[in-house]
């Protein structure tokens, strides 16, 4: 199964995706934890770490280069979930240049639609464990005490209105050319995360097949 999931920072990609990639035992690719990852590590270039903490999105060449790797890794055979990329249409279409290399396609692309004005408010609350990469919400999914929590430095109330600017201005063309493929499936966001996920395996067709 190959999963794409899009949708604005804070529609719950991140949430959603741990339970689709458990179901269907296939790993999670995300570019903002690739990124998180190397800016812990100390290795993430200055201007892409300023870049990311303001809210701006990284250049296209290096999230390409980062998907190119990981998805050719051995645990990607039977299939894998992108998060969070593409989030362009020049992203798209090298990742369709890349799947068409290896003999793959995308199975779907899930759209999670969520207002904007809950979108603030859930950035804004959330919470990840340092130690498991669990995310929390204050008020709906409140941490367990004793969690060790990080707030992203992207997530500050500053940062949040550009970021969703930002996802607004670029998915103008990235849905309408996956609709144009045929590939995009719309899912409401809004209600509990286990009603989300309902809906998420409603629009996959419920299917748990690990087809190519
Ligand atoms: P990335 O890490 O991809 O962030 P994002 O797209 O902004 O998405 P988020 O992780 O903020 O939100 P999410 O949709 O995963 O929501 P979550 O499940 O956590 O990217 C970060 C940065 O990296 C970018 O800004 C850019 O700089 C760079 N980057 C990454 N990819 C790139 C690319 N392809 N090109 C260029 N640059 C790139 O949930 C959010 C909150 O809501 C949580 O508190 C959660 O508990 C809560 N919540 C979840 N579901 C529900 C629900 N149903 N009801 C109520 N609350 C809920």
């Amino acid at each position: 199964m190959l999963i794409v999931l899009v949708g604005p920072p804070g529609s719950g990609k991140g949430t959603q995706a741990k339970g689709l990639c458990e179901r269907y035992g296939i790993p999670q690719v995300s570019t903002g934890d690739m990124l998180r990852a190397a800016k812990k590590a100390g290795t993430l270039d200055k201007q892409l770490l300023e870049t990311m903490d303001k809210g701006g999105l990284v250049p296209d060449e290096v999230v390409i280069d980062l998907i190119d790797k990981r998805t050719d890794a051995a645990d990607c055979a039977p299939g894998f979930l992108l998060d969070g990329f593409p989030r362009t249409v020049p992203q798209a279409e090298a990742l369709g240049g890349l799947l068409a290399r290896r003999g793959r396609k995308i199975d779907a692309v899930l759209q999670l639609d969520v207002p904007r004005h809950s979108l603030e408010e859930r950035l804004i609350h959330r919470r990840t464990d340092k130690r498991t990469g669990q995310i929390y919400h204050l008020v709906y999914t409140p941490p367990p005490p004793g969690a060790d929590l990080e707030h992203r430095a992207d997530d500050k109330p500053e940062t949040v209105g550009k970021r969703l600017d930002a996802y607004e201005a670029m998915t103008a063309a990235l849905l309408p050319y996956y609709q144009a493929k045929g590939l995009l499936r719309r899912v409401d966001g809004v209600g509990k995360p286990e009603e989300v996920t309902a809906r998420v395996l409603a629009a996959l067709g419920g299917s748990s097949s690990g087809g190519e």
